[in-house]
């Protein structure tokens, strides 16, 4: 049985994985880290990471970008592997997930659910083709009234994804209401909408004369990103250290 520990338990997406591991045989929360106490678990639960004495096997993260830091300290120091879910990293955060992840095991991803990471894959094979015939690139993505970031990780990770297959030629744009010019042909445009209960939105659009082609991906529930963490936690657990993502646990 894999033991792990849950950084931000009390709080969604912590709550959400509380219940799947629950019904895992294969992995057990052995402790919770949150700075709110007001949530009842079976497990204990420390307020910071530093405080944490419980030996475990893997840590899964959904907590706060600001938590992030002394989390990769606390897991290169213990050798403990993490499966970092946490988005809104700053660019310096990234790069001490790069370093750090020479001394131990590290999973990111901004988006745990196998819907987005197979769209991951098949966005390049797109844009490769529908580019090149001129279509222009836009991302629009929805979320809950209570997110923090924007654009998500998971916009982020989407628009990565098809300039990666464009040679990194392309800029993303975030605004226009600043300039009164017409698009380039070179840029992602990537709009942010927040509203209600909305779980996750990510739709990307090759806009082409006389022709539009779309990818969309509607998440219903946190439990696909909690299933995800779960399956990454048990692939983690034990592994050399380096920076691993969703591609190497989803087999496709
Ligand atoms: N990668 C993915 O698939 C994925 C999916 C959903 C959410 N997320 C991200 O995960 C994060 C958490 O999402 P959520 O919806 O559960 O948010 P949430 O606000 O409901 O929960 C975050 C929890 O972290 C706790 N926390 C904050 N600072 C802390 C600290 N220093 N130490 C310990 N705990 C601390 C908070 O008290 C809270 O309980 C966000 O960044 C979100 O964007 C990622």
């Amino acid at each position: 049985m894999i033991k792990m520990i849950m950084h931000g338990c009390n709080g969604h997406m912590g709550q959400t994985i509380t219940k799947l591991a629950k019904e895992d045989s294969a992995i057990e929360i052995v402790a919770g880290v949150d700075s709110y106490t007001g949530v009842t678990n079976e497990y204990p639960v420390f307020e910071s990471i530093e405080t944490c004495d419980v030996q475990a096997d893997v840590v899964v993260d959904f907590s706060n970008a600001g938590a992030v830091d002394g989390l990769l300290e606390y897991c290169e120091k213990k050798g403990i592997p993490v499966v970092l879910c946490t988005t809104g990293l700053s660019d310096g955060q990234l790069e001490m997930v790069q370093k750090t992840s020479k001394n131990v095991a590290i999973l990111r991803s901004a988006n745990m659910s196998l819907g987005i990471n197979m769209l991951l894959k098949l966005l390049k094979e797109a844009a490769g083709i529908l580019a090149p015939a001129g279509f222009d690139i836009e991302l629009v993505e929805r979320h809950h009234n209570q997110k923090l970031d924007a654009p998500s990780g998971t916009a982020l990770a989407l628009a990565d994804s098809v300039n990666e297959a464009l040679d990194n030629a392309y800029t993303y744009v975030y605004d226009r209401s600043k300039v009164r010019q017409k698009r380039d042909k070179k840029e992602i445009g990537i709009s942010a909408v927040r509203g209600g209960t909305i779980v996750g939105d990510h739709e990307v659009i090759f806009a082409g004369a006389d022709e539009v082609v779309e990818f969309k991906h509607t998440a219903y529930s946190k439990a696909v990103f909690g299933k995800g963490a779960l399956e990454a936690a048990k692939f983690l657990a034990g592994k050399q250290p380096g920076l691993y993502d969703m591609s190497d646990v989803i087999q496709f």
